[in-house]
């Protein structure tokens, strides 16, 4: 294909091309985002009125933990996920904010067995209006990459079937 004919080519079919990615774009960042983050914090709700409520309340003062407002913000994301997976783990280690907080508290917060998934679920709730942390979270990971898969293929597929024969006269 001579390289006039190539540019014709490609204008014939931008219309259906750039039209394809606009949909394309705004349909998966709103499946990417939005759901999960939705169904991941009643998610997180759930699991922690039946298991942390017990000794910790958000925003209603300290009980026999301490009060969670703002845990998201006050510490650090992988800091959070370890300590709620398995917190007599980190005091072992002698993480100094758990031996810290072992100090303040008394007892030490047991470990409940949660998977990363529920964790981060609990982490969701626990920042649900809280500013966003900053990058992806490793859930959404996989959404993204079947999204940008599907944008390549559809855009291969549009590129080949939309047809628009374009004379380029130079
Ligand atoms: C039996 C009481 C108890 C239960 C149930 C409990 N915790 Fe705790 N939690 C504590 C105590 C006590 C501390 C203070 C740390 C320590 O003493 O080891 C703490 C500390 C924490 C911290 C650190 C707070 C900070 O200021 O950095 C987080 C986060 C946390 N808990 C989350 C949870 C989550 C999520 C659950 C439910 C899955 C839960 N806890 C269930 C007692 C509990």
């Amino acid at each position: 294909m001579s390289t006039d004919r190539f540019m014709g080519f490609l204008i014939g079919k931008f219309p259906g091309y750039s039209g394809m990615m606009a949909f394309c774009f705004f349909f998966f960042s709103t499946f990417a985002y939005a759901e999960p983050q939705q169904v991941l914090v009643e998610k997180g709700e759930k699991i922690f009125q039946e298991i942390c409520t017990a000794c910790h309340t958000v925003g209603g003062g300290v009980l026999v933990g301490p009060d969670l407002k703002g845990v998201t913000r006050r510490r650090d994301l992988a800091w959070l996920r370890r300590f709620i997976l398995a917190p007599d783990q980190m005091l072992n280690e002698k993480d100094p904010i758990a031996l810290a907080l072992f100090e303040e508290y008394g007892i030490p917060m047991p470990s409940f067995g949660l998977t990363e998934e529920q964790v981060e679920a609990i982490i969701a709730y626990l920042g649900a209006g809280e500013p966003a942390p900053a990058g992806i979270p490793s859930l959404y990971i996989p959404t993204l990459l079947i999204g940008v898969l599907a944008i390549v293929a559809l855009t291969f597929t549009g590129l080949i079937a939309g047809t628009k024969r374009v004379e380029v006269r130079l």
